[in-house]
């Protein structure tokens, strides 16, 4: 089973994903964990790329092509591998940051990215996607806090604003595929809401 987790800085996605992965596993399930953009040696090169303070001129299209061809690597590597061999897949992030991030933060076309995304992805969607909301304020101020501070953050928060709305119409758009959890919980709280979307898709997917 494929699950993916979005959403905005600051919402605490690889804390709560590698706390998911020991309980899962401590139940006896093959669970692989990984992040995007990286995940493997070629997306983490690229990642360095697309996170330096530096490269202030990367272009919208360059930054999206990057997205994508680290994804496209993490796909072919890393994640058909282990669904084939029937293992729970939880990824931070995934081709809904793309639409969010570039599509609704910077303007570009949905349409067109959507066809991208089938491109670099091969048409692979996860079965679960589990956004974690949190209001722009609270995200970006966690975030600095963690001293994490880097060239993607730098953004104002009128762009993390329409990233936060696209990843809510998105939701809204699938809702089969997709759940919401309040990230403005304490961390215990969404672990729980977390742990519990994950058996109950495990359990229908029985
Ligand atoms: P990261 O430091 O991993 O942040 P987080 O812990 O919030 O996931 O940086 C990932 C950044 O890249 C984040 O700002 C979102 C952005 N991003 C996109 O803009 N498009 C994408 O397709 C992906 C995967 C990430």
């Amino acid at each position: 089973m494929f699950i993916t987790l979005e959403g905005p800085e600051g919402s605490g996605k690889s804390t709560q994903i590698k706390r998911l992965a020991k309980r899962l596993e401590a139940m006896g399930y093959p669970v692989v964990t990984t992040r995007e953009p990286g995940g493997t040696p070629i997306g983490d090169q690229i990642r360095h790329v697309l996170m330096r303070m530096e490269n202030k001129e990367l272009q919208p299209r360059t930054e999206i092509l990057l997205f994508l061809a680290a994804r496209a690597q993490l796909v072919e590597q890393v994640i058909k591998p282990a669904l084939q061999d029937g293992k729970i897949i939880l990824c931070d992030r995934y081709g809904d940051s793309t639409l969010a991030y570039q599509g609704y933060g910077h303007g570009l076309d949905l349409d067109q990215l959507r066809e991208m995304l089938d491109f670099a992805t091969d048409h692979l969607k996860p079965d679960v996607t589990i956004l974690l909301d949190l209001d722009v304020k609270t995200g970006l101020m966690r975030k600095k806090a963690e001293d994490e501070w880097n060239r993607l953050d730098a953004y104002e928060v009128l762009f993390h604003e329409r990233v936060r709305e696209g990843y809510l119409k998105l939701a809204y758009e699938e809702p089969e595929r997709w759940q919401i959890v309040d990230a403005s919980q304490g961390i215990d709280a969404v672990q729980e809401d977390l742990f519990q979307i994950i058996l109950d898709a495990l359990e229908n997917n029985e």
